[in-house]
């Protein structure tokens, strides 16, 4: 996820570039850049690592006459964080620059084609082989620019938000876009053009939404649009009337709550380019372990902290049940202590959102001091444990503000569900079998969207339970793990007690704290265990406990023995986790706003955790 920016009209380029990258800097901050086309139609492109105050820094004291630019800051996929790799991207003759939010799936094979015909690049983005190809195109083959746009957008496979400047034909933006939103800002005699309203809201309240294939030429005083056989559109003028501190939460009343309701296109993110449905197999770019290695893995550790150790749990589920390998997984800060057997053909998987929580980073480093390779499963792109492990999976989920991790969590499960299959596919599972789950998994996105529409029945829900003092959930299988998930998204942001168990773990122990001020969360979707669930359900009715059940339909047990349901998409039961823990997160984020707390920051807790 990145946020891209562009400015045509007498006003001052530079400033009206940086003010706006400045509000879409939630959308990824690893680097910024912008691009000025000045009077005399030269291109010149600054950028730089880190935040966008780093880069007006250093904008400072240049005094441009720009008469039109664009800009970007970047989150990390395709290249590691730096200033080669930071946007814009300039051709070979530096006279185009473009920015790209998305990810050029096909970029392999158009490198090798490009480099073939003497281009050469400068990044190791996917974004360069597009403003080469439309460099390419534009020399060749002496069309207009925005017919080389096209030509190329029509080569490319994968995802785009574009603005791209040229000093070939310097007035003019050229946009377009296909899975990454982009919006056009009318002005008088001045236009924006923005990944999102956020950016430009302070400038205009006229916009212009682009779909997907669409491809928009703006002047001062005009906006052009086509779609990709350069037929013309019209496209209706919306008026924007949200203010602005709702918008950079897109128009959530907070980051939690958006990144609960971004799980499914987070998800499809998670498996875009990887899942390879024909073959049903998975591809993954960056483990750095030969099949042979891979064959041979003995046993795998997995570490991590939180709700990535809840994930890890997952994990070991799955990887058990599709590749049958061994798992054993630890906290990383008892592993990095407690001087681990590790035999030679073991490996360390360590999760981690952040890339950077000290406790999980030091059981890495113990691992490779052991002498055993570590795979890293992480979310932002050249944090430290990515760089530091030997090989990894990133999670694709784009950046998670809320300190209280949700959608990251719903990409772990996805990530270890493929990392599972990819294993089993490697060893005994068959083609049949890969095909079965994947054709599921596809379907994940969709049900995750299903649960989210009952959002409202959840809050009333919430609302309910909002001043009990304790909390019971119980799950097991696959959903002991989402037990333990639900409880600690309550504790994080409600502040109330709550525990997570293994649902048949209650009678030696826990039953005892049973009464009638005490909810008890059941996931009780169908799988192997069922039946034994409905049991344990009636032990806590029979001590006047309240039961919230998360269930797949109301059958007659269930009305009889529950106080409330919220009826759940059915799945296969190894990928349950991803469905049934939303209505978790819903129920937690509510009964939290109830007691107006602040989700996004809630006491005591910092997003990444670099000290013991
Ligand atoms: O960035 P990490 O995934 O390594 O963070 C691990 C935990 O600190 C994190 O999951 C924490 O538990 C969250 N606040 C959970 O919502």
């Amino acid at each position: 996820m990145c946020g891209i920016v562009g400015y045509i009209g007498k006003g001052n380029v530079k400033e009206i570039l940086l003010d706006s990258l400045q509000r879409l800097e939630y959308r990824g901050y690893d680097s910024a850049g912008i691009a000025l086309l000045d009077t005399s139609n030269k291109i010149e492109i600054f950028k730089k690592t880190g935040r966008i105050s780093n880069l007006r820094l250093d904008l400072h004291s240049v005094n441009s006459q720009a008469k039109m630019g664009i800009g970007h800051t970047r989150w990390a996929t395709h290249g590691g964080v730096t200033n080669e790799n930071a946007h814009p991207h300039f051709d070979c003759g530096n006279n185009i620059a473009l920015v790209h939010n998305g990810i050029i799936e096909n970029y392999n094979v158009l490198k090798n084609l490009l480099e073939k015909k003497g281009h050469k690049f400068n990044s190791e983005t996917d974004t360069e082989i597009l403003v080469h190809l439309i460099e390419d195109i534009y020399k060749t083959e002496k069309i207009s620019l925005e017919e080389s746009v096209i030509k190329a957008l029509n080569l490319v496979q994968g995802t785009y938000g574009i603005a791209l400047i040229s000093s070939y034909e310097p007035n003019k933006i050229i946009c377009a876009r296909n899975g990454s939103p982009l919006v056009v800002g009318m002005g008088q005699n001045e236009m924006f053009v923005a990944s999102d309203v956020n950016a430009i809201i302070p400038y205009t309240r006229n916009v212009i939404y682009l779909e997907d294939k669409e491809m928009v030429v703006i002047n001062e005083e005009n906006c052009n649009t086509f779609n990709l056989n350069y037929e013309k559109i019209v496209k209706p003028i919306s008026k924007v009337e949200w203010d602005l501190e709702a918008i950079s939460q897109n128009g959530y009343e907070t980051f939690m709550l958006k990144e609960i309701f971004e799980q499914p296109d987070a998800m499809l993110n998670a498996m875009r380019g990887r899942v390879n449905l024909p073959e049903g197999a998975i591809k993954f770019g960056g483990l750095n372990l030969t099949e042979a290695e891979t064959r041979d893995i003995s046993r795998i550790i997995i570490t991590a902290c939180g709700t990535s150790w809840h994930a890890a749990l997952v994990g070991e589920y799955l990887i058990e049940t599709f590749a049958k390998i061994p798992v054993e997984v630890d906290y990383a800060s008892e592993f990095r202590y407690r001087n681990p057997i590790i035999q030679k053909n073991d490996i360390l998987l360590v999760i981690s959102q952040s890339g950077e929580t000290l406790d999980t980073l030091e059981a890495l480093r113990e691992a490779k001091r052991k002498g055993i390779k570590v795979l890293g499963i992480t979310n932002v792109v050249g944090s430290t444990i990515a760089r530091e492990c030997d090989g990894g999976i990133y999670l694709h989920a784009g950046p998670e503000i809320g300190v209280a991790s949700t959608k990251a969590f719903t990409n772990q499960v996805i990530v270890m569900i493929m990392l599972a299959i990819y294993l089993g596919r490697l060893k005994h599972m068959s083609f049949y079998e890969g095909q079965r789950l994947l054709n599921e998994l596809n379907k994940i996105p969709e049900k995750v969207n299903e649960v989210l529409k009952q959002a409202e029945k959840i809050k009333a829900i919430a609302k309910k339970y909002q001043y009990a003092k304790n909390f019971l959930y119980l799950g097991r299988g696959f959903n002991y793990p989402v037990a333990l998930e639900g409880a600690l998204k309550l504790k994080e942001i409600s502040y109330i007690h709550a525990e997570g168990y293994p649902a048949a773990e209650m009678k030696h122990g826990p039953i005892a704290l049973i009464d009638e001020n005490m909810p008890v969360v059941f996931l009780a979707t169908t799988g192997p265990l069922y039946d034994k669930v409905i049991s344990n359900i009636r032990e806590v009715k029979a001590r006047n406990g309240r039961i919230i059940a998360i269930v797949n339909q109301l059958t007659d047990d269930l009305s009889k023995y529950t106080d409330d349901v919220v009826i759940v998409p059915e799945t296969f039961e190894e990928f349950s986790p991803l469905v049934n823990v939303v209505p978790l997160q819903l129920l937690a984020y509510y009964i939290a706003r109830e007691k107006n707390l602040d989700v996004d920051k809630p006491r005591n807790l910092a997003k990444s955790v670099t000290v013991e």
